[in-house]
């Protein structure tokens, strides 16, 4: 099928890359003319693993190209995906700006039998509003919902094997080009649900904020585990493996960030609160998750006290929202600096892959080049990244190099009696320390 996609973000650029590896004819959009000048030159701007080898592959077979012009070709393709960012409004609406703006840029590329799939995380009924700003315009075209699921570091093995792929679609000339597009999918037994077009915008709010809410009770329950002495990694497995229950998102950690879980409860609750519907829960997993960074800077400043640190020297070890990324946005690490550096605190930061966006998000971040750099004459390693290279570091190094040794894992990604061994002093999350 001739695919074009529009926007080359996270979204975008994957389901771009991987759509032509599965052996679409792609062309991929995107008005940022330096972003679409290094993908002709095969660099990726985001740092997304294998995706570089996979856009080779597909070079090669001469399946995507990169553009930063709509033009004809968009008139002869089967298909259209948007997948253009809808950040908040202040409000926590969703901004529908850019997803307008590229449907005004498509308009003179359009017919009957064009086919627009919105992939963007859209309000309900966003799509019904299209189609009609379109027939307003006398351009009978077919809208699709399909929403993406994938997760920034895991993106490609999302997109290879979803759990399903969610498609809202209510005309029949759509559902047969869609379903020949996912035929690959369908073949290989991947659920494919077809729903209204509203219905499939809706699943995508209710799965980011159903995931976020079962984050926030795992953290919030983790505070309860710290008190009374249990163990948060036990109390999450064995809770999770009850099946209706399910063991991912029950980890324990500094809170929940990236683009999408923070932006879509607000937008969620406002399509709620415009239809005079309160979803409290919505409200109680902002209120956690947003106090979530004071917890965690108050449970290190709490533990330098108790081990009679002054004037302490900070290591932060993991900037990126999670591991496999080199995202930033609403980074629970970059939350936590910020508070601490409000009290004056002396940190240093390092990430084997963000460090270099860092200073666009934080004022005055000092960085390391190295993780030995940053632990040099450190008081406190606090580490909020779940990288696996942080698991294998080399922790007598470490050991030499630190002032205090004192060990802070906020995500229970280390070994605690090998860190204690080591002669550290381990602290982690949801478990009594002492
Ligand atoms: C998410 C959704 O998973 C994806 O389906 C959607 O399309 C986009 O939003 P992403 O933002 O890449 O993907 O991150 P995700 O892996 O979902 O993690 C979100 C946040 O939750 C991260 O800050 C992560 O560290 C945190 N998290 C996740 C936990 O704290 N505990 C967990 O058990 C899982």
């Amino acid at each position: 099928m001739k695919i074009t996609f529009i926007g080359t973000g996270y979204v975008g650029l994957v389901s771009a890359i991987m759509m032509a590896y599965i052996g679409h004819e792609v062309t991929s959009i995107d008005i940022d003319k330096e972003k679409i000048a290094s993908l002709k030159n095969s660099i990726i701007p985001i740092y997304e693993p294998k995706l570089e080898e996979y856009l080779k592959i597909a070079k090669e077979q001469n399946r995507i190209k990169f553009s930063t012009e709509y033009d004809d070709k968009i008139f002869a393709s089967d298909a259209i995906f948007v997948c253009v960012g809808t950040p908040e409004l202040p409000s926590g609406e969703a901004n529908l700006e850019y997803i307008y703006n590229s449907i005004d840029c498509l308009i003179n590329f359009l017919h009957e039998k064009s086919v627009i799939i919105i992939k963007s995380t859209v309000p309900p009924s966003t799509c019904k509003k299209i189609d009609s700003y379109l027939k307003a315009k006398n351009l009978n075209c077919h809208i699709v919902s399909n929403p993406e699921f994938l997760r920034e570091g895991s993106a490609i093995e999302d997109f290879l094997n979803p759990d399903r792929v969610i498609i809202g679609v209510e005309s029949a000339h759509a559902k047969s080009i869609i379903a020949k597009i996912y035929e690959s999918f369908s073949l290989r037994n991947i659920p494919i649900l077809y729903t209204d077009l509203a219905s499939s915008e809706l699943i995508k709010y209710v799965s980011n904020c159903f995931l976020a809410t079962k984050i926030a009770f795992i953290n919030e329950i983790a505070n309860l585990s710290e008190k009374i002495g249990t163990n948060i990694e036990d109390v999450s497995l064995g809770t999770g493996l009850d099946r209706r229950i399910g063991i991912e998102f029950l980890k324990a950690g500094p809170g929940f960030g990236g683009s999408c879980f923070p932006k879509d409860i607000l937008a969620l609750k406002d399509l709620a609160k415009k239809n005079d519907v309160n979803i409290n829960i919505l409200d109680a997993v902002i209120i956690a998750n947003n106090k979530r960074p004071f917890d965690m800077a108050d449970k290190i400043l709490k533990i330098l006290e108790a081990n009679n640190i002054k004037d302490p020297k900070i290591t932060f070890l993991g900037l990126s929202f999670k591991s496999g990324t080199d995202d930033l946005r609403t980074s629970p690490s970059l939350e936590i600096i910020k508070i601490l550096q409000k009290k004056e605190m002396n940190i240093i930061g390092y990430d084997p892959i963000s460090m270099k966006y860092a200073r666009k998000f934080i004022d005055n971040l000092e960085c390391a080049d190295s993780y030995l750099e940053a632990c040099n004459n450190s008081d406190a390693v606090i580490i909020t990244t779940e990288w696996e290279e942080f698991k294998f570091l080399d922790f007598q190094a470490i050991y030499k190099k630190m002032n205090s040794k004192i060990i802070i894992d906020l995500r229970n990604i280390l070994d605690r009696d090998s860190i204690v061994k080591k002669g550290f002093k381990y602290f982690s999350i949801g478990r009594k320390d002492e």
